[in-house]
């Protein structure tokens, strides 16, 4: 992960870096690092911690930042321990090239040591160290210019990496390369901005270049970009987009934390999903990727969903819809998995890819591999002209707006609006959904942004159960039905923001293993609505009563069976048994919330954890 950033032009690059540096630190906050290029030299500042550590630091120690070119890092760590040394940028031993890195070098060791014997030495514990360093040596061994030794150097790399690159002797120049990891380019007549992701320059700039796997281009200021194939050097044609992002829509209002902002927004989340996609008057889908490629979906024997962590979560919850109203088999794999196993993908099978960012290493890695065997990929992704949606065959988007809080809430009730739409467009292809069916579930989908909004109006009550809570150990989320996926989606928010150990089962498991867990120290939260086996999870609630385990029941309202037999309710409106994750999940979002706001975390960026996972 990490986000890299920087600048060339006739501006002053300290703000422009230091700024963008804070909107990347979703990529990555536990270290980061500047340098500011100015004639035959620079000045660099790192730190272990946030960016806002690092402004105080190149305060105090009243760095020189005056320069118009620079680059900045924000870190999560993959090789060696989040501390000064590891933080990027990293510096040749010449002290004369200056490089940040995002993504992993696979074969570094193997380099280390081969630059060990030629009498390099190392600082820091990282792979990046490694890559600048073979720079270097092929630069000073070859007498090449910088941009070859880039080259060169790339072309024996094994991994991922969006990097740039300065020789302190030519700051007016910046040359930037990319594989596997993102890399934006902001142009303006006289200046450019790198960044992982075009947000920290949406101010200056809206023509963005994404550079493609495989590229580098050399930056100069002043002069036409340089855009070239890493493998052979070709020149190619570099092709500028049109960025269209509301900057309004990324900060934070009234809200403490974008999570609880992100929260709030779901009901327009879903009306915006829905939006031109759904024509509830005369039950109408619309999804231009379905409607293009209406045969594949029509003939096909299976469809394999591939994801990671929350957005993992909202597939299982598509493989109950897809199963139940397209009648289609469904698999649902982690996409780390998926990728290592040497699945069996034939031609034309179709392969679904989930993903928020677009960016998931791991999701998009078996996403390539799912199209190198020849299958057919459509993608489900929040980020506009994300890595994933530019490799796939067709997709939808789900528009839920740019998500900042590292744990995942808008875009999970967005994803499963799509999965919804798509079994019911597919459903209705291959007849497999009676037509009263269909048009009780338009009509209800309609509906479910109010709903959701109504369940937000129970926070307080929320608010006084984490009080009873926030200090205990462990919970246990149960659910059944489509609703079990929730169930893991409530346990996995809880356990990323409040570090509370939490887990989510289906409820008849509980009695395979994890009732021997329960005691009355031990809080049960279990999504006991109706239409989904209300009779069975009665039962489980006795089964748990029984141990003296305390429970929080998500609840339909005027439900009285369930509310007599547990010792918190939480209600929400009924829907239909499909529609139901969208509103019993917003519970469980918001006790996570109100859990970790009680300990003090930092809900929006908790430890160890970012919003990109663009390493496996
Ligand atoms: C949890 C969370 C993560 C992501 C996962 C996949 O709240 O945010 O589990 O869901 O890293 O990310 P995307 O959806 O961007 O591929």
């Amino acid at each position: 992960m990490c986000g890299i950033i920087g600048y060339l032009g006739d501006r002053e690059a300290y703000p422009i870096i230091i700024n963008g540096l804070k909107k990347l630190e979703y990529r990555g906050y536990d270290s980061s690092g500047i340098a500011i290029f100015y004639e035959n030299g620079y000045s660099l500042c790192k730190t272990k911690g946030r960016v806002y550590e690092l402004e105080k630091k190149i305060y105090s120690c009243k760095i020189k930042v005056k320069g118009t070119s620079g680059i900045g890092h924000t870190r999560w760590a993959t090789h060696g321990i989040p501390d000064d040394l590891n933080a990027h940028p990293h510096v040749s031993n010449s002290n004369e090239l200056i490089m940040i890195h995002n993504g992993i070098i696979e074969n570094y060791y193997s380099i280390k040591v081969i630059l060990l014997k030629n009498g390099f030495t190392f600082k820091s514990e990282t792979d990046t160290e490694v890559l600048v360093n073979l720079i270097e040596y092929v630069k000073k061994e070859n007498k090449f210019s910088l941009e070859e030794a880039v080259r060169i150097s790339l072309n024996e790399i094994v991994g991922a990496y969006s990097i740039a690159i300065v020789d302190k002797y030519n700051p007016e120049t910046i040359i930037i390369a990319k594989l596997g990891s993102p890399l934006a380019l902001g142009i303006n007549k006289k200046e450019f901005f790198i960044a992982s992701d075009p947000i920290p320059f949406i101010d200056y700039t809206d023509n963005v270049i994404y550079l493609k796997d495989g590229e580098m281009a050399i930056l100069k200021k002043g002069e036409e970009l340089d855009l070239r194939k890493i493998l052979d050097n070709h020149k190619l044609n570099p092709i500028i987009k049109k960025l269209q992002i509301n900057l309004k829509k990324i900060e934070k209002g009234k809200y403490k934390y974008f999570m609880l902002k992100e929260i709030y927004e779901q009901p327009k989340t879903i009306l915006d999903t829905l939006r031109g996609r759904l024509l509830i008057p005369k039950g109408i889908i619309c999804i231009d990727g379905i409607e293009s490629h209406k045969d594949i979906f029509i003939n096909a024997k299976s469809i394999t969903i591939v994801a990671c962590g929350t957005s993992w979560h909202a597939s299982l919850i598509a493989e109950y819809l897809l199963e139940k109203l397209a009648r289609i088999p469904v698999e649902v794999e982690y996409a780390s998995e998926f990728r290592y196993r040497n699945p069996i993908v034939k031609e034309k099978d179709v392969i679904i890819v989930v993903s928020q960012s677009g960016e998931t290493a791991d999701t998009l890695a078996a996403l390539k591999l799912a199209k190198n065997k020849g299958a057919f990929v459509f993608g489900i992704c929040n980020v506009v002209g994300s890595s994933i949606s530019r490799n796939v065959d067709a997709g939808a988007y789900t528009h839920a707006g740019p998500e900042i809080g590292v744990a995942s809430t808008k875009a999970f009730t967005a994803q499963i609006i799509i999965f919804v739409l798509l079994a019911l467009k597919i459903g209705k292809y291959r007849l497999s959904i009676n037509d009263n069916q269909y048009q009780s579930l338009c009509k209800e989908l309609g509906s479910v942004s109010e709903k959701v909004d109504h369940v937000l109006k129970v926070n307080q009550y929320i608010k006084e159960i984490s009080k009873v809570y926030y200090h205990v150990n462990n919970f246990l989320y149960l659910g059944r039905g489509i609703n079990f996926p929730v169930a893991l989606e409530g346990a996995l928010k809880l356990k990323e923001i409040s570090y509370i150990h939490a887990e989510g089962y289906p409820a008849a498991e509980m009695k395979h293993g994890p009732i021997a867990l329960i005691d009355k120290n031990i809080p049960v939260v279990i999504i006991a609505t109706k239409k989904v086996c209300y009779e069975k999870i009665i039962g489980n609630i006795q089964e748990i009563k029984a141990r003296k385990g305390k429970i929080i029941a998500i609840v339909n309202e005027g439900d009285i069976q369930v509310s007599m037999m547990v010792d918190h309710v939480i209600k929400v409106p009924e829907t239909s048994e499909e529609l139901s994750p969208l509103v019993t999940i917003i519970p469980l979002q918001l006790l996570a919330y109100e859990i970790a706001y009680i300990r003090g975390k930092n809900v929006d960026q908790p430890r160890n954890l970012a919003k990109s996972v663009t390493v496996e």
